[in-house]
């Protein structure tokens, strides 16, 4: 490239993201944030251009992650600069990093596990930043996204919005010795089946006596997984149609080549959307633009 075209590149590039030379907000540890029996660490992200009343992103890593890589690997921390919203991104305490989506405690609303740490991260953000309790989502990777099905399913009164990008059911990794951080290898290769109905109940067990709103779920997965097997897609999707009493395999509408050419949107009424791409692996792209409009954001 010649000197000159570089240089103007980078002036365009200087007037095109000014903020490139400014100091900007940096995520930030919360050690204060209330009852955490499990110890999980919480950072959080607040844009100089936060809104007042400003909405919640809960940011839910996979296996080997932590708050700082997701904050950098993913869309929501730019995206919470421009649209001026909150990101909260739990850190797993365990080794190996995945979160707990396993133990009988993390599996039960108030039981102190895990998923009780996180809610516990929202509401202390809820009131530290006069946060909107209607806005308030959560989206998670892999590890984070077994995660989201099981904050969906334990505290569906925080939640407005819930994304799960390659998961399983809220229940399906569950240990049967009650260990916390388990490995479910019956579950990940796709080898647990439940009618609507049972998955229901997998969910409602989790929060008895609860009759209350349940937040909107989307489900993304790719169709060549073979770490947490597409067929996890399908008992998602029937898990929270039996959630809502709908049917899993009767969408009330498909959008072909949507979000992207080759991905498929089936969406039943403004509960439950499902996202498939079948070429995909594991690693399924988020599509940013594509959480964004279902958070509404
Ligand atoms: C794996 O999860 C299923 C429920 O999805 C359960 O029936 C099974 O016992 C679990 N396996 C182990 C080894 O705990
Ligand atoms: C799971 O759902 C996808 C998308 O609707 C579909 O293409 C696939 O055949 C389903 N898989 C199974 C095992 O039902």
């Amino acid at each position: 490239m010649k000197l000159s075209l570089l240089l103007t590149s980078l002036a365009a590039l200087c007037h095109a993201a000014p903020s490139l030379l400014q100091p900007r907000a940096s995520l930030q540890q919360v050690t204060n944030y209330g009852s955490n029996p499990t110890n999980t660490k919480m950072y959080i992200y607040v844009p100089d251009s936060v809104k007042s009343n400003p909405a919640i992103v809960v940011a839910v890593h996979h296996c080997q992650g932590t708050a700082q890589s997701f904050f950098g690997s993913t869309p929501y921390a730019s995206l919470a600069d421009q649209k001026g919203y909150i990101v909260i991104y739990p850190e797993s305490p365990y080794s190996g990093t995945c979160f707990d989506v396993s133990s009988k405690a993390t599996l039960t609303h108030g039981g102190g596990g895990n998923s009780n740490s996180i809610a516990n991260m929202v509401t202390y953000a809820l009131q530290k930043y006069a946060a909107d309790p209607k806005r308030v989502f959560l989206v998670g990777a892999s590890s984070g996204a077994m995660m989201a099905n099981v904050m969906a399913a334990t505290y569906p009164e925080l939640f407005n919005a819930v994304i799960a990008h390659s998961g399983v059911p809220a229940g399906c990794f569950m240990s049967a010795s009650n260990q916390v951080n388990a490995w479910n290898g019956t579950c990940a290769n796709g080898n647990v089946h439940n009618t609507p109905e049972a998955w229901a109940n997998v969910v409602k067990n989790m929060y008895p006596g609860y009759t209350g709103a349940r937040p909107r779920m989307m489900i993304v997965h790719g169709g060549a997984d073979t770490t947490l097997q597409s067929r996890n897609y399908n008992e998602t999707i029937a898990q929270w149609a039996g959630v809502f009493g709908l049917n899993p395999t009767a969408p009330q509408q498909v959008k072909g080549n949507t979000p992207q050419s080759g991905w498929t949107t089936y969406l039943w009424g403004t509960q439950l959307k499902g996202v498939y791409e079948p070429r995909y692996g594991h690693n399924i792209p988020i599509i940013a633009a594509d959480d964004m409009e279902f958070l509404g954001l």
